[in-house]
């Protein structure tokens, strides 16, 4: 197997009273789409929280590309190449496409304030080359509508795109996706899957996603790892969890029972 890009072991998060996650352990591994699934509430937005850093863990560790990075606040994550995109979409919606793109180049940004103040020829060369990156972007994601037009203006699945350019404008080695496909209708879900396809083949990104689309996740997880109440109730792959007993009476049941089988259940 590929080694794993990020790993945690032993996670815990509570929120007072509340255990978010019991002792964790999870793994993405490099050039994988990785999916986490459970039920709401079940610690899968918790989970990726501990990872970028926005919630302290209570406990374990987590190794992204071989290193540990339970110290490091989330920026510097993000400077080591994790990045994510939120269950909420967090876009800028006054600002226009090609700017909201731009705001995740930031970290490649290679000029200083002076450069900035004085327009060198450093920052005006720079400005060029994330110009034509956000473009060539914003292209890869399919959109194809002006580069100027305010992104609050673009409808739903356009937002979710675009969401998914400023991630990728990161030149991040790993994505976060937080139920990507929220919101979404069925033909803009399969486009979805497809681009998340594009992303690890083209891109050679490694992915992690949340999500509830059972056809998605089965469709383009090469591993899913299972969640109930902040535990790990299963992990394998699509066919290995479809199958899965404990996986089938927490989660997936409900939908894969037969008539006569509800009927029963209920009796
Ligand atoms: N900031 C917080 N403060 C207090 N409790 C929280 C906080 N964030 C999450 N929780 C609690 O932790 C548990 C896990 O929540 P989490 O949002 O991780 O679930 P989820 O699996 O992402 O659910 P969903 O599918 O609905 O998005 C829930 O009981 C939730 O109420
Ligand atoms: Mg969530």
């Amino acid at each position: 197997m590929a080694e794993s890009m990020l790993s945690c072991r032993g996670l815990g998060v509570r929120f007072g009273g509340v255990v978010a996650l019991d002792n964790v352990d999870f793994d993405v591994a490099e050039g994988s789409i990785t999916a986490v699934i459970g039920p709401n509430g079940a610690g899968k937005t918790t989970l990726f929280n501990a990872f970028t850093g926005l919630v302290p863990p209570s406990g374990g560790a987590v190794h992204f590309n071989g290193s540990a990075i339970d110290v490091l606040p989330p920026y510097k994550r993000a400077n080591a190449g994790m990045v994510r995109t939120f269950q909420n979409l967090e876009i800028f919606t006054n600002m226009s496409v090609l700017d909201n793109v731009l705001a995740g180049c930031h970290r490649t940004i290679g000029y200083n304030f002076l450069d900035a103040l004085l327009k060198t020829p450093r920052y005006m060369k720079q400005e060029r080359e994330h110009e034509e990156h956000a473009r060539r972007i914003l292209e890869f994601v399919g959109y194809d509508g002006p580069l100027d037009r305010p992104a609050g203006d673009l409808p739903f699945g356009g937002q979710r795109a675009l969401e998914l350019a400023r991630a990728i404008a990161a030149r991040p080695r790993l994505i976060l996706l937080d139920e990507p496909a929220a919101g979404l209708n069925m033909r803009e879900t399969k486009n979805l899957g497809k681009l998340i396809a594009r992303m690890r083949d083209e891109l050679h990104l490694t992915i992690a996603l949340v999500e509830h689309d059972m056809d998605l996740v089965m469709s383009v997880s090469d591993r899913i790892m299972v969640l109930s109440f902040g535990k790990v109730l299963a992990e394998g792959t699509p066919a290995e969890i479809q199958q899965d007993e404990r996986v089938i009476a927490a989660y997936l049941g409900e939908d894969d029972l037969s008539d006569q089988e509800r009927e029963e259940a209920d009796a």
